[in-house]
């Protein structure tokens, strides 16, 4: 028997002035995107914006229902619908971006586990990194190199070759 430790590593900047241009355009965008957000049983905004190989970003914001499962969360609105409009080109990165009805949330917004999972799908399918970028309103950045890192010990499809 032995104790095994999973570490996560991940870029913490003080601000985007500290990324690159093309980073910065795209936190701003899910920054934008959180003004989106339909999400008026929580008063939480997400806003997603996903950059695809091809150079095309599609965006994504959280959509709620009245009958509260029924709802989804920007990241999973973004990549379901980059997915459906371009099966096969490979996701670059995604910004996710948090905020709320009642203040400005100034610290990173970290996705669900369902969105995770989601999210890890398409890094295995494309047998290429995902890089993420997380983020509140205004304040720190966490840049994670990829979506395994948020997701050790997962379960995907590999699990299911050769039955
Ligand atoms: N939400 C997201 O959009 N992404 C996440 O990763 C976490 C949660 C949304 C779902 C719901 O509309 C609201 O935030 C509160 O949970």
């Amino acid at each position: 028997m032995k104790k095994v430790e999973i570490s996560l590593s991940l870029i913490e900047a003080d601000d985007a002035k500290e990324l690159a241009d093309s980073e910065q355009v795209l936190i701003k965008i899910s920054r934008q995107m959180t003004t989106q957000a339909y999400a008026p049983y929580s008063g939480f905004y997400v806003g997603a914006a996903v950059l695809l190989e091809n150079g095309e970003i599609v965006l994504g914001s959280n959509q709620e229902n009245a009958a509260y499962p029924s709802g989804l969360c920007a990241e999973r609105v973004a990549v379901f619908a980059a997915s459906a409009k371009y099966p096969n080109v490979k996701i670059k990165a995604i910004a996710i971006s948090g905020n709320s009805r009642s203040r400005d949330i100034g610290h990173p917004v970290t996705p669900c586990g369902a969105c995770r999972q989601v999210m890890l799908e398409y890094e295995v399918k494309q047998q290429e990194p995902v890089k993420i970028y997380l983020s509140g309103h205004s304040g720190k950045i966490f840049v994670i190199e990829k979506v395994q890192d948020l997701l050790p010990l997962s379960f995907t499809s590999k699990e299911l070759e050769n039955l």
